[in-house]
């Protein structure tokens, strides 16, 4: 059966870079491999009254559903104001509660992080990194992933126009199988 390894995009704007790069990393999963995104626009804003089993958004069960099932996890952040936006940190939040019930627990991750602007998402990776700690999601150290003028890297029909960056992109892919396949448990 194949592996799974959500793909989470800290982004909901239509045009974003990173659902964009999310949507190429989906297409660089290798043999035994499925890359899936998914969605975290319709998750409303944790809040601890959640945690009651009366009050749960039906959002959130599917969320925690889809997290629970996957393997892994690659996260496609931009930054906001030096750190994650809150879509993705709201997603860690809502997957990481009723306490006790995580369902991020144990599944290995890579971070890749981007921006027009030439710091590349450096700060929301860290911030991000952080968050993943305490979650128990190991993250994969080398190579990092700051991608950098993301606002030049695709052409009108959405591809990267810039054949050195599919190349590094896929070269992080396959270095995050080599090293999921030696951190994953199951
Ligand atoms: C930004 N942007 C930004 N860029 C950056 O490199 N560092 C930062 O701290 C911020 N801060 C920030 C805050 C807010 C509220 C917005 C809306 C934007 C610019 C950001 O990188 C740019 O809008 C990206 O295009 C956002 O990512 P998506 O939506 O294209 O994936």
């Amino acid at each position: 059966m194949n592996k799974v390894i959500g793909l989470f995009a800290g982004s909901l704007r239509k045009e974003s870079f990173s659902r964009k790069i999310a949507k190429a990393v989906a297409a660089m999963a290798p043999a035994g491999f499925e890359f899936k995104i998914i969605s975290l626009g319709d998750l409303p804003l944790y809040n601890q009254d959640f945690d009651d089993e009366n009050q749960v958004p039906e959002s959130y069960t599917i969320f925690r559903n889809e997290v629970k099932v996957i393997d892994g996890a690659i996260f496609i952040t931009p930054e906001y104001n030096r750190s994650v936006p809150a879509v993705l940190k709201n997603a860690l939040d809502v997957g990481s509660r009723p306490y006790g019930k995580s369902v991020w627990d144990g599944k290995p991750g890579a971070v890749f992080s981007n921006s027009p602007g030439s710091i590349s998402g450096f700060g929301a990776n860290h911030h991000l990194r952080q968050s993943l700690v305490f979650l128990n999601v190991p993250v994969m150290q080398q190579p990092e992933v700051y991608l950098t003028k993301v606002d030049e890297l695709f052409d009108e029909q959405r591809n990267i126009q810039k054949e050195e960056i599919r190349e590094f992109l896929q070269k992080a892919v396959d270095a995050f199988i080599v090293w999921f396949n030696k951190n994953s448990s199951q």
